[in-house]
């Protein structure tokens, strides 16, 4: 697992390898033996210098967050983290120099080594990623990251990076001092080596602990580090409104940490770790963005024992916003396309959609001319339904029509083969009804695509009544293979994401009706962590789609539509007022041409308000809100519409951008407690309508004390 050897000139190589795993990490296993291996080399008098190497195509991933999950309790997990903290340590304050030789991506706690030894030399590999990603997932880094980075390259270069969890190139790593020297693959740990040859004693000192440091760029209660911290806590504020407690404790420990000694620095970043990890919100992101995205994108739900499709060739039929997208992920998976629309121009202006892509991509080097060139050659925009033959998938996204839709599915199947799938696009069209049209219903089945389809990670699956479980697994096979995250659900109106994507907005522009004041309802929805206000969404989906969905719902429910609080507000601004949304420039919001958008000054004439001291508190604003959303996922939950509260969770923050330090919908209610979320929502319930009542799958999980999740 860690290979120590010794060499003729006294260099000690300890070599990161675990067995079993593409990639080393820090976990139960290995820290104890690197620990031994570092002890070994500090206390073998015949070793001048040390290389910490790998064994693997990267350097380390960073630390097990399954090791962090299983530490008990804030003592144990405080004596764990100051041990890793004294073991980095011992490295700096032995007087022997230690160079990490950095093969490819060093990450986390992997990064953290490096930043303990006294040389970082970086392979020449451009896929190398570096960087302390911890906040993404709710934790701080807790290896000396937080006082390490802001003593070597300034507070001021090493917040954004620790703030963002930003990934560096070598290129990039070496530009603002996080690493020091660049050699070539082959040579790293020779070049490694020969700098330890020629060390001199001061080399093997870090430059905190020689007489007279200073933190680059001047120490926090500088005239800089004032300044720094001063616009850099408003900014973190505004950013994220209060709701990541890892990226405060960031701060704080960059603060408190660089007013004192490093020893002292280290204590005061472990005393921060351990309370982050003991917050609901590293809780919840680790449970979902890390473990819950993790399992999806590894097909966790995939129906065992069919064998994996291989995709080379699919069809997309309807080449607009959403099939050039399609095509465009479809190619770039290395798979071939035949982009098919009404007539050439119109699937040719599809193809260019990708070519934009392409050419940006080149323009900004993140992809080289012949690949750009070999991605668009794959691409086939045609109006000939013949060229479909072979492919091994048709998406079709043209109108959201069920006649064109059925046109289309039969002169698709004329031509494919007897097992080939067939999908939908469809955003609101049941996919069982959309299925009859098929003389393969078993093959059919819905592959929700979010736009733009390019930046967008999800893609909701949906298996109609006659859905095959065959078709469910290569079609899971087919979102992996362009490296999206699946999610699987069965067939309803709106599906999951658009139904419970839908409350939220319908909820803001229900309290507008009420007479709450708008600035509150948008402000409100930021500040409960969703990216975008209720009403400021209403305009950018567009209230007159809004307004045509809901009379097609209406039409097709008929006496069984239960109407929303928020219709009569929908069509009073389409159809009384004109104000459409977005598109048009007009909607809650006026969109001058050149200016920033600002709530229209009429809205309150149009939509009286409540006087300022009956206006609700911003909490329940926010309660409503988040509420609302989370009672109908379980809804979603209890009609076996989203089958798994994971699925659930993942859908909502990678679907409509829940807010993901809440952990998704239903993390949302296991947050909350089962029980306490039930009798708010009675209330909720009895306050502003029954769409609030929990469903029977909560109050039974109330009754017996049950959880959605263990942890
Ligand atoms: P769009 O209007 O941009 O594109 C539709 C394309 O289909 C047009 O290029 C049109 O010429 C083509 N088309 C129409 N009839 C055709 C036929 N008989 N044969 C071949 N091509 C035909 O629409 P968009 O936004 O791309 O939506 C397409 C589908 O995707 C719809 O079902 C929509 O509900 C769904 N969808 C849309 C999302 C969005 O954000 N716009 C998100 C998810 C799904």
């Amino acid at each position: 697992m860690i290979n120590y050897s010794v060499d003729a000139d006294g260099i000690a190589t300890i070599e990161w390898d675990m067995p079993g795993r593409s990639m080393n990490v820090l976990n139960n296993d290995s820290i104890p033996a690197f620990a031994d291996a570092i002890e070994k080399a500090i206390s073998d008098e015949a070793v001048k210098g040390v290389v910490i190497s790998s064994g693997k195509p990267d350097f380390i991933a960073g630390a097990d967050l399954e090791m962090l999950q299983g530490w008990n309790g804030a003592e144990e997990m405080f004596a764990n983290g100051m041990a890793l903290q004294t073991m980095f340590r011992s490295m700096e304050v032995s007087k022997k120099p230690f160079v990490a030789a950095i093969n490819g991506t060093a990450l986390g706690g992997g990064l953290e080594i490096c930043l303990a030894c006294h040389r970082r030399m970086a392979a020449d590999n451009p896929k190398a990623k570096i960087g302390l990603p911890e906040v993404k997932v709710g934790l701080l880094p807790g290896g000396g990251g937080t006082q390490r980075l802001p003593r070597m390259i300034g507070i001021q270069a090493a917040l954004p990076l620790l703030l963002e969890g930003t990934h560096l190139s070598p290129e990039k790593a070496l530009k603002i001092g996080v690493i020091d020297e660049i050699v070539s693959s082959d040579d790293l740990v020779s070049a490694a080596k020969k700098w330890i040859l020629s060390a001199t004693p001061e080399d093997a000192v870090q430059p905190w602990d020689k007489k007279g440091f200073r933190i680059p760029g001047g120490a926090p209660m500088s005239p800089s580090g004032m300044m720094t911290f001063t616009a850099g806590n408003a900014m973190l504020r505004e950013k994220t409104n209060g709701n990541y407690p890892a990226a405060l404790n960031i701060m704080s420990c960059v603060y408190e940490g660089c007013c004192v000694n490093i020893d002292n620095g280290l204590k005061i970043e472990t005393r921060y770790f351990v309370k982050t990890c003991g917050t609901p919100e590293a809780k919840n992101m680790i449970r979902s963005l890390f473990f819950g995205i993790g399992n999806a994108n590894k097909l966790a739900s995939r129906p065992k024992d069919i064998p994996t499709q291989k995709f080379t060739k699919v069809g997309v039929l309807g080449a607009g916003m959403m099939g050039a997208g399609i095509a465009y992920v479809s190619a770039k998976a290395g798979i071939d396309v035949v982009l098919i629309d009404q007539d050439l121009a119109a699937a040719e202006k599809g193809k260019a959609y990708s070519e934009a892509l392409l050419d940006k991509a080149v323009k900004r080097k993140k992809m080289d001319a012949s690949k750009a060139e070999s991605i668009l050659s794959r691409i086939t925009a045609t109006t000939d339904y013949d060229q479909l033959a072979g492919a091994e998938l048709v998406i079709e996204a043209v109108f959201e029509n069920r006649e064109i839709k059925a046109d289309v599915t039969a002169k698709a199947e004329a031509v494919i083969a007897k097992e080939a799938l067939f999908a939908s696009n469809t955003s609101t069209l049941p996919i069982s009804g959309l299925a009859e049209a098929s003389d393969r219903p078993a093959n059919f089945i819905g592959l929700h695509f979010f736009s733009p389809v390019d930046k967008m990670p999800l893609v909701e699956i949906i298996c109609g009544k006659e859905t095959s479980q065959e078709t469910l697994a290569r079609s899971m096979d087919y979102v992996k293979a362009i490296r999206k995250t699946p999610i699987v659900v069965n067939d309803s109106r709106g599906f999951y994401t658009s139904r419970v994507f839908g409350t939220y907005v319908s909820e803001g522009i229900a309290m507008l009706a009420e007479g709450v004041s708008p600035a509150l309802i948008d402000n409100a929805g930021k500040m409960a962590g969703m990216p975008v206000g209720p009403l400021a969404l209403a305009d950018e989906v567009a209230l007159d789609l809004i307004y045509k969905i809901r009379n097609q719902t209406k039409e097709d429910l008929g006496d069984k539509y239960i109407a929303a609080p928020s219709d009569d507000a929908v069509t009073k601004m389409v159809e009384e007022l004109g104000r459409v949304g977005k598109r048009e420039g007009k909607g809650f919001y006026d969109y001058p041409e050149g200016g920033k958008k600002h709530l229209w000054k009429e809205l309150s004439e149009h939509f009286p308000q409540l006087p300022e001291a009956e206006q609700p508190s911003v909490d329940e604003v926010i309660k409503r809100l988040i509420f609302i959303q989370s009672v109908e996922t379980a809804r979603c939950l209890e009609e076996n519409v989203v089958t798994t509260p994971e699925d659930a969770d993942v859908g909502s923050i990678l679907g409509w951008g829940f807010a993901p330090s809440r952990g998704g919908a239903i993390s949302q209610i296991h947050t909350t407690g089962v029980e306490t979320f039930v009798s708010e929502c009675d209330r909720l319930a009895q306050a502003y309508g029954a769409r609030f009542t929990p469903p029977k799958i909560l109050r039974s999980m109330a009754e017996k004390g049950e959880a959605f999740y263990a942890a």
